[in-house]
C-alpha cells in the first residue's frame, strides 16, 4: 500500500442539454482545468478536511442533517467502495464555487476517489472513476443523469446519454469561455424535480423543447468537433431560450447573457441546473474573453475566464 496518494477532478461547463439529459436525451459538457485535488494518507482516525470550507468531518457526522452529513454521507460510500483496512485522511483543495452549476460535488467525489484508490494501490480507469462516483453524486442530488461525475472524471468533450458510456473527443479549437456567477445559489435537486413536475403535466410542451434541445445538442458536438465558435454560440443562444421557456432563467441571468452578447460574445447561457448560479459566454478568442469578463463584472459576484479544451 502507498502511503500518500493524489486524486483529482475537474470542473465542468455543460455547453448543451442540462436538464434534458436527465430524461434520456443526449447533452454536451467539458471538462475545466480548475477541479479538485485530494489527498488520501494514513492516520490514527478516518476523516475528511476541506480547508476551503473550514470543514473536518468523521463518519459520525453522517447521522445529522444538513451539508455536514451529507457530505459525511457520501464519504462513507467512497470508503465502502474503496473497502480500506486501516483509517485514512483525506484532505481535498476545493479550487471551484459550490452550487454554481460547475460540477463542484462531482469534482469532490472523483478526486476523493480517486485519492482512494491510489491509496489502495489500485488506481482505476477514468470512465470507470466516473460511473463509481455516480453514487456519491445520488447522496447530494437524488436523480443525477451521471454527466457531472463522468465529466468531473475524463475531462474532454463529452456527448453523453444516460446509460451509455460516454463518447469523449476533443474540441476543433479550445473553447474561451466567460464563466459568471448570478450570486444566486440554486438547489440542483429542486430545479431538477420543478421540471419533472411541468414534463408530468405537459408532456407534449415539454418534449417538444427536449427534441429542440436534442437537436442543438447534435449541431454543437459537430460545430465544436470542427472548432466553428461562431456557429456554437449561435447554438449556445437557441438553448438559452429553450432553458428559459422551462423557467430556468432569471432575471440576473438574463442580464449577464445580455451584457456578454453586447459585449461581442458569440453566444450565452444558464448552464447547470440554472434558476441561479452560472452563465456561460464564448469569447472569440483569450483576449477577448477577458473583455468580455470586464464587460461581466458589474453584474456578477464572481467571474473566470476558461480556455476549456485545450
Ligand atoms: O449539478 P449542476 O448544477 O451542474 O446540474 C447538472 C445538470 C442537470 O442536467 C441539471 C442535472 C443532471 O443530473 O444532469
Amino acid at each position: 500500500m502507498s502511503n500518500r496518494a493524489e486524486g483529482f477532478g475537474s470542473g465542468k461547463v455543460i455547453l448543451a442539454g442540462e436538464h434534458a439529459v436527465v430524461h434520456g436525451r443526449p447533452a454536451l459538457a467539458i471538462g475545466l482545468d480548475l477541479g479538485v485535488t485530494a489527498i488520501a494518507e494514513p492516520a490514527e482516525a478516518t476523516t475528511l478536511h476541506v480547508p476551503v470550507w473550514d470543514l473536518e468531518l468523521t463518519l459520525a457526522d453522517a447521522e445529522g442533517d444538513g451539508d455536514k452529513a451529507q457530505l459525511a454521507q457520501a464519504f462513507r460510500v467512497a470508503l465502502s467502495q474503496a473497502k480500506l483496512d486501516l483509517p485514512v485522511r483525506v484532505t481535498a483543495d476545493v479550487r471551484l464555487p459550490s452550487g454554481a452549476g460547475l460540477g463542484c460535488s462531482a469534482a469532490l467525489g472523483v478526486a476523493v476517489f480517486d485519492a482512494l484508490e491510489r491509496h489502495k494501490g489500485e488506481p482505476t480507469s477514468r470512465t470507470s472513476l466516473g460511473e463509481r462516483t455516480l453514487a456519491w453524486e445520488e447522496v447530494f442530488h437524488g436523480n443525477p443523469s451521471g454527466i457531472d461525475n463522468m465529466t468531473a472524471a475524463t475531462g474532454g468533450l463529452l456527448y453523453f446519454v444516460r446509460g451509455e458510456a460516454p463518447e469523449i473527443s476533443k474540441p476543433g479549437r479550445a473553447l474561451p469561455l466567460v464563466i459568471a456567477h448570478s450570486g444566486e445559489r440554486s438547489s440542483t435537486k429542486e430545479v431538477v424535480a420543478s421540471v419533472a413536475r411541468q414534463l408530468e403535466r405537459s408532456p407534449a410542451r415539454v418534449n417538444e423543447l427536449f427534441d429542440g434541445i436534442t437537436s442543438v445538442v447534435r449541431n454543437m458536438k459537430l460545430a465544436a468537433e470542427q472548432g466553428d465558435l461562431k456557429a456554437i454560440g449561435q447554438l449556445m443562444d437557441m438553448n438559452q431560450a429553450m432553458l428559459s421557456a422551462l423557467m430556468l432563467s432569471t432575471e440576473a441571468l438574463e442580464t449577464l447573457c445580455r451584457e456578454a452578447r453586447n459585449a461581442g460574445a458569440f453566444g450565452a447561457k444558464l448552464t447547470g441546473a440554472g434558476a441561479g448560479g452560472c452563465m456561460i459566454a464564448l469569447a472569440r478568442n483569450e483576449a477577448h474573453a477577458r473583455e468580455v469578463q470586464q464587460a461581466l463584472e458589474p453584474h456578477a459576484s464572481k467571474t473566470w475566464v476558461a480556455l476549456a479544451g485545450g
